[in-house]
């Protein structure tokens, strides 16, 4: 049994507060090894799971013509929403996406499950809630590892999976871009901005 430390429990507070969403204008393009990107992917693939399912898998997208093509539904998509925040001057100025300025981007996929699931015979999205757990174990993994990851969902799921040839039996969880950046900010971009406050502990915890 792995027994940790005084130490090891405040490394692991400092990178869980240390990760940020990373958006394009940090992120450089310098290689991540094999060796490194499959540690994330392990980590990932170590996440807890309902009725130990694991629906999970991971598309790594390297190639920059279908990169093109996502930045191109995200503008898309992204206009709309400036349509919708259109009273927030400052959504306009807002950077939500590093998809071609990231090493890879990652796209999560959940498999939908051809037969019934321990766990998940009353609460159906409890699989897709396991997806969501090893996304941040992949988040955490990579910060530390001083890597970047910034999530997008300014994108239509179908289009996303149609640019990249996936199948119906698989639903997106999620857009990653992931790569080594030239800075991590200490606080949240969106409290720096104005847009939200930081919730204090005592404010999203109640005792019943
Ligand atoms: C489910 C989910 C979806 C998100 N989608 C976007 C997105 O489309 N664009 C973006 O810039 N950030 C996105 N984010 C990042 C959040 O804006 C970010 O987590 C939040 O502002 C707090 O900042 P931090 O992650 O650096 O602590 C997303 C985060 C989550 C968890």
């Amino acid at each position: 049994m792995i027994k940790f430390t005084k130490k090891d429990q405040q490394i692991l507070k400092q990178i869980i507060s240390a990760r940020r969403d990373i958006r394009g204008h940090h992120f450089n393009k310098k290689e991540i090894s094999k060796e490194i990107l499959d540690e994330l992917l392990t980590s990932a693939n170590n996440a807890p799971s309902v009725g130990f399912s694991q629906p999970w898998e991971f598309v790594i997208i390297k190639d920059e013509d279908k990169k093109e093509q996502i930045y191109k539904e995200f503008e898309k998509q992204n206009t709309k929403a400036k349509k919708i925040f259109e009273s927030n001057e400052l959504y306009k100025s807002l950077k939500l996406e590093g998809i071609k300025e990231s090493y890879v981007n990652i796209a999560v996929l959940y498999k939908k499950p051809k037969s019934d699931v321990l766990g998940q015979t009353v609460q159906k999205k409890m699989g897709e809630y396991s997806v969501v757990c090893a996304i941040q174990n992949l988040w955490l993994s990579a910060r530390s590892h001083n890597i970047g990851v910034g999530w997008v969902s300014i994108l239509r799921a179908k289009k996303v999976k149609k640019i990249l040839g996936i199948s119906k039996e698989y639903k997106l969880i999620s857009y990653l871009c992931v790569g080594y950046v030239d800075t991590f900010l200490d606080t949240p971009e969106l409290e720096t901005l104005g847009w939200e406050k930081k919730k204090s502990v005592k404010e999203v915890v109640r005792w019943v």
